[in-house]
């Protein structure tokens, strides 16, 4: 493998202007406006995978985005890799915020990235991640050290909720067959300090609508005598927390699986200094759960959060008017061993309860999955740890992410497999925000490290 690190010298140019060719394919998936530039980018990682050495590339079409599947098998009695991916991007918005155009993808150098990152949506979520196991592989087939099996599966509905992902896994058990998942898709402690992310949150996304008048109203003639259905939502969410930051769902706490103090004492060990993370933000202090810590509030525990709330006037000037309809889009963390469906009918309940009379209230489930978490002691973890350790020099710290991945416990259920969570990002990349990048660094040390583990795994599972 000595060989990986020259590879990626040689050929570094290269593999940053082919990522800039697929970064420049607006594949966002949560707006139709793109669906042309989502099939497109599918092809684009079909070609991707033929000319990087795979045997076998197919398309495979899907009630939604297709799936682009491919293959290397090089004897059926050695381990199988499975490698998961995501070509969808998350839109754009706020456009204005960008300092160069999402899809327009260049170089800056930042604090952070002194050798430079690439700028564009997608880049680091997760185009760039994906594209650094098509380049593993390609240095594998090219120097002849694949030492085993490879399967990839790159989707193009993660960020609208995989759903498209389900109905084909629970359909193709035998085709996915695998020893174990490998996906880059999450983050690391830092570019000194490398981490693999043994926990992911799950997720339940819902909307809610407030419905008072039946038409908007003068604010004036009827403010007062009828419920304005702002008002009304405002205070039904702000009743969804109490003083200490605790969700009041009745039965939402239920399952939570508490962590021990010595679980939360390891947790404490990881490099972490608050008044950079506070610097990093532009805050004066940080807030949440009370009796836990940032590390905690935003891992272990659930969360309940507004993404977005509209109703009313919101253009220039004002308007005197009372809406007829008040609306919020609302996601909610979870962590093991909460159920996503269960929560979902938790929090329905609740909050229809809540609607004063005067006003009613819709609640639309959107997409959810459940949370994630596997030990440290697997022949993968190890593996990956292994791998990491030789090109970074220091062994990578266990991390829970507070993000999620749903489909990586829908992995587990369908095809009895463990999932490896590989990521090569920062929490600095502003992954769905405006400017998200990946580091050049990050995006070439990946590329070194995969083949490693490929080996360890190997020789780990003999
Ligand atoms: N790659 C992210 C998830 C992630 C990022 C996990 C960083 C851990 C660290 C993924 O693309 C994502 O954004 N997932 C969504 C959920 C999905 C169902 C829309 C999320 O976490 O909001
Ligand atoms: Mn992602
Ligand atoms: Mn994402």
């Amino acid at each position: 493998m000595e060989n990986i690190k020259a590879y990626v010298q040689e050929h570094k140019d290269r593999f940053i202007n082919e990522l800039i060719e697929l970064l420049k394919i607006p594949s966002v998936s949560a707006d139709t406006a793109y669906s042309h530039d989502v099939f497109e980018t599918a092809d684009a990682v079909k070609a991707s995978l033929e000319k990087a050495g795979c045997d076998f590339v197919e398309i495979c079409d899907t009630p939604g985005y297709p799936i682009v599947y491919g293959e290397k098998i090089i004897d059926p009695a050695l381990p199988t890799v499975l490698v998961y991916g995501h070509y969808d991007v998350q839109p754009p918005d706020p456009i204005e915020l960008w300092t160069s155009p999402p899809f327009e993808p260049v170089i800056k150098k930042t604090e952070i990235h002194p050798e430079g990152a690439i700028f564009a949506r997608g880049s680091c979520d997760d185009k760039g991640q994906m594209y650094m196991h098509v380049k593993a592989l390609e240095y594998m087939v090219q120097s002849n050290t694949l030492p085993c099996n490879v399967k990839f599966m790159i989707e193009g509905e993660e960020e609208i909720g995989s759903k498209s992902l389900s109905w084909f896994v629970e359909r193709n058990q035998e085709k996915l067959k695998n020893d174990v998942i490998l996906i880059s898709d999450t983050g690391m402690i830092s570019n000194q300090q490398p981490s693999i992310t043994t926990g992911l949150r799950g997720l339940s996304y819902v909307e809610v609508e407030v419905t008072g008048p039946n038409r908007d109203l003068h604010s004036g003639l009827y403010g007062g005598a009828v419920a304005n259905p702002i008002n009304v939502l405002a205070k039904m969410i702000a009743s969804l927390h109490d003083e200490n930051n605790h969700i009041t769902i009745p039965g939402f706490y239920d399952n939570v699986a508490e962590l021990s103090l010595e679980e939360r004492a390891e947790m404490a060990k990881a490099p972490f200094n608050l008044e950079n993370y506070k610097k990093a933000l532009d805050l004066n202090d940080v807030y949440g759960e009370k009796g836990y810590v940032t590390n905690e509030r935003n891992s272990i525990r659930p969360t309940l959060d507004v993404n977005g709330i509209w109703g009313g006037y919101t253009g220039e000037g004002a308007k005197t008017v009372i809406a007829s309809k008040a609306f919020a889009k609302i996601s909610m963390r979870l962590v093991p061993n909460q159920d996503w469906e269960q929560i979902t009918e938790l929090f329905t309940k609740h909050f229809t309860s809540l609607a004063p009379a005067g006003v009613t209230v819709k609640v639309k489930p959107h997409h959810g999955g459940q949370g994630y978490v596997t030990p440290i002691d697997s022949i993968g973890y190890k593996a990956a740890n292994m791998a990491y350790t030789e090109t970074f020099g220091v062994p990578a710290i266990p991390v829970r992410s507070g993000g999620s991945i749903p489909i990586v416990a829908l992995f587990e259920k369908e095809l009895k497999s463990k999932t490896i969570l590989m990521g090569f990002g920062l929490d600095s990349d502003a992954i769905h925000s405006p400017n998200e990048h990946f580091g050049i660094f990050n995006y070439l040390k990946g590329i070194e490290t995969i083949p490693l583990f490929y080996k360890y795994f190997v020789e780990l599972s003999k």
